[in-house]
């Protein structure tokens, strides 16, 4: 057991990713059912949906399990309310998971709820103020994770980084893992586990719009590319998103509306370039939205339950690891290194949208 399944009760040291209009209760409880982090995407719930969702994910599974904040798309005050929501629902062992630093009011409300803080960092500097806040585990994101970007660095410099300045901090990676032996490779490097988003958006239990789910499947490394197109609702942030006719023009073309989604039964029509990926219930030109997707995309080429998912990179993990591997989380975690990756002895900013 690695110092992250230690920490949040976790069979496998993997968390799926909140994913809005992706990851729902049926995802979440799916995942962490099967061992693994499952993760219940808050976005932009309102507090009362935000909290009905988690008494779904309650009934539904017996392991711990996370709900995730976007606070600089909600704003401090809303993602405030949403924890207040959220918290006295949460059974004792579930965590909660941050994209990007939270402010220090929502750090604090979650760790007097007594729930471990989960969050999502993207250079070295936040990583520093994220455990000056309390975090109980950093998730370094790299440049080939799918959705909005934290940092400019790939997952093996960040992580380097991080783990020589924080020896004893709880680490995992997100970006790049899709496979039992991606995960294996991480913790030989350092971390203790992973987060992975873009594995489980083709899952049965997903609430991704089937368009996505296929794209996603059969896409490789170099059908996704960095941009800051889909910029309504989440400005000011780049993202990773799958190739599309939009993407592939040069001139921007008017922000009229494309589609429609549902939420909770109520329709909200979607303008082109919305930070909005296409969900389950999106009709319209679902082609032209933005799939989030990373370059672990090469390795997902099946939808499944999230189960034989997580059963899978369970197997894979084991048989990479070896019988002889290093007991994770001991201090021979961070120093055995097996990786088919070479390992820079500085950090290097390099163009990341390259990689
Ligand atoms: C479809 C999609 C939606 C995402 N939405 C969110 C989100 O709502 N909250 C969040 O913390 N991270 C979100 N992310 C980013 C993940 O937290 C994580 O950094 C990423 O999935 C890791 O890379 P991978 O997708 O290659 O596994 C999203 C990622 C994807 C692929």
């Amino acid at each position: 057991m690695t110092r992250l399944a230690a920490r949040l009760g976790l069979v496998l040291p993997l968390l799926q990713a909140g994913m809005g209009a992706v990851a729902g209760p049926g995802l979440c409880a799916a995942v962490s059912q099967a061992g693994a982090g499952g993760t219940l995407a808050l976005y932009k719930e309102p507090p009362a949906r935000a909290a009905r969702l988690v008494r779904e994910v309650t009934a539904a599974t017996t392991r711990p399990f996370g709900v995730n904040v976007v606070p600089e798309v909600t704003g401090p005050a809303a993602c405030l309310d949403q924890l207040r929501a959220v918290l006295p629902e949460l059974p004792p062992g579930a965590f909660v998971t941050s994209f990007g630093l939270p402010d220090a009011d929502a750090a604090r409300t979650v760790q007097a709820a007594g729930h471990p803080l989960v969050v999502q960092v993207g250079t070295l500097a936040d990583a520093g103020t994220a455990l000056g806040q309390g975090a109980a585990v950093l998730v370094l994101q790299g440049t080939e994770a799918g959705g909005h970007l934290l940092g400019r660095l790939p997952v093996d410099l960040l992580l380097t980084a991080v783990r020589a300045r924080y020896p004893h901090a709880v680490l995992a990676v997100a970006g790049g893992i899709a496979t039992g032996r991606d995960l294996a490779d991480a913790v030989a490097r350092g971390a203790d586990g992973a987060m992975a988003g873009t594995l489980f958006v083709p899952a049965g239990e997903s609430t991704a719009h089937p368009e996505f789910k296929r794209r996603v499947v059969e896409a490789e490394a170099d059908d996704t590319l960095v941009t800051s197109l889909f910029d309504i609702g989440w400005p000011h942030r780049p993202h990773r998103v799958l190739r599309n006719p939009l993407t592939d023009t040069a001139k921007r073309a008017p922000a009229t509306f494309i589609a429609t989604t549902q939420v909770d039964g109520r329709e909200y029509p979607v303008p082109r370039y919305s930070a909005a990926a296409p969900g389950d219930g999106t009709t319209g030109r679902v082609e032209e939205m933005a799939m989030y997707c990373g370059r672990s995309c090469a390795r997902v080429t099946a939808r499944h339950p999230a189960a034989v998912t997580v059963a899978r990179l369970s197997r894979e993990y084991e048989n990479a690891r070896g019988p002889h591997a290093a007991s994770p989380g001991s201090a021979n975690a961070t120093t055995v290194r097996t990786s088919r990756f070479p390992r820079p002895n500085r950090i290097q900013e390099r163009d990341p949208w390259t990689t």
